[in-house]
């Protein structure tokens, strides 16, 4: 028993946490997902999956992802980066839902599968029926030679390495990564992005693993957040755009380990609802970042002031206008509007991760949850 202690404080690498160990991986595992993809000098993006399909994917009419959880979370992420920089149109699916729904598919569609395990049940059953149904089935998969890495046409892995803890982190920055490469790969392909936005884009994401590690420097400030909120019974998640998707995986992350309830909604749909659950109570983490609607994600925020919300802003470093307005602000570096989840989700994992250890809860392997679900 004490040597099995001791190898899993080994595989933990000094971290208290697997979940710890994964979020503070990032930066490299962004760098082992770019290896051999980006290659910076000749201004070029190489996927053999997408290289080797190209005419299936110049030739689709739209691109249908479907997965599950935190992978379906990098799919609607996707949507706004496959369809702003591609122009392709893109519709995301629960893959539970999906296969269950006689959906319309036609061989002219093309369907990416995301999963980090590569095993879970609906995302394989989702794949089989777009097969014979006649699309073209990628997979952007983690583990290597899993079922749906076999079982679709093509792919292009994650190489975050293993993620043990049961909430994904690495996973979903690594499958926003592949999908960036994918997207600005198609993007030239098409020419709906210019050799120099395309080389632009590809310097901007070069110094993404940079702009993580210093995201990840907000830990400590995040803990005394974490802290302060601990104890609260609900969280709102805000953001909009690229990072709507990112306030929902916020919530998700709360929920998964912490057990507190916690919704994730697009900033503009507070006034539809949510906001009459804002009071003094209630903590509602903004992602405010630069470019975007930033504007009209402040006015949000105005609106949660004045009825007494307790704001934590994520904002570009250097923010002034949010800072003036919220309980808590946590900077992350400017970077392109369509690269800046990878950054806005660093500090959303941490506190997550810091209030499930203050409560006391199971952190890598939270209640009633399992890593990959091969039943229905
Ligand atoms: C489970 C895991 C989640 C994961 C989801 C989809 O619910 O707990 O972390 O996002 O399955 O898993 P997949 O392996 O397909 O990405």
């Amino acid at each position: 028993q004490e040597l099995q202690l001791n190898l899993e404080q080994i595989e933990k690498g000094g971290y208290n946490h697997f979940m710890l160990k994964e979020i503070y991986e990032q930066p490299d595992a962004i760098l082992d997902t770019f290896r051999g993809r980006l290659l910076i000098n000749d201004a070029v993006i190489k996927l053999a999956g997408v290289e080797d399909n190209m005419k299936k994917f110049l030739a689709a009419d739209r691109i249908i992802v479907v997965a599950c959880g935190t992978s379906w979370h990098a799919g609607l992420v996707s949507e706004y980066i496959f369809e702003d920089l591609a122009r392709i149109p893109v519709e995301v699916e629960y893959a539970s839902e999906f296969r269950y729904r006689n959906p319309v598919i036609t061989e002219k569609d093309v369907v990416i599968a995301i999963s980090q395990s590569g095993e879970t049940a609906d995302t394989l059953a989702a794949i089989k029926l777009a097969k014979s149904r006649g699309a073209f089935v990628f997979g952007v998969c983690n583990v290597v030679g899993s079922s749906i890495a076999r079982e679709t046409d093509a792919g292009a892995y994650t190489h975050a390495g293993p993620e043990i803890g049961v909430a994904s982190t690495k996973a979903f920055t690594t499958q926003i990564t592949v999908l960036t490469l994918m997207a600005l790969r198609l993007a030239r392909a098409k020419g709906t992005i210019s050799s120099s936005e395309f080389r632009h884009h590809l310097i901007e994401l070069e110094t993404i693993p940079d702009k993580v590690k210093e995201a990840l420097e907000s830990d400590s400030y995040v803990q005394t957040i974490a802290n302060i909120y601990k104890d609260a019974t609900n969280f709102l998640y805000l953001g909009r755009g690229f990072n709507f998707p990112v306030a929902l995986e916020g919530a998700l992350k709360l929920k998964e380990i912490s057990y507190i309830h916690a919704e994730g909604y697009p900033a503009a749909e507070m006034k539809h609802g949510p906001i009459a659950l804002i009071d003094e109570q209630m903590p509602v983490v903004v992602i405010a970042t630069k470019k975007g609607h930033y504007e009209k994600v402040v006015s949000n925020i105005q609106e949660i002031k004045s009825r007494k919300g307790k704001i934590i802003g994520i904002v570009t470093k250097g923010d002034k206008n949010v800072r003036e307005l919220a309980d808590h602000v946590i900077e992350v570096p400017e970077s392109l509007e369509c690269l800046t989840p990878l950054l806005t989700t660093i500090p959303l994992q941490l506190l997550s991760y810091h209030i499930a250890v203050m409560l006391g809860k199971n952190v890598d392997q939270p209640r009633n949850l399992a890593k990959s679900v091969t039943v229905e």
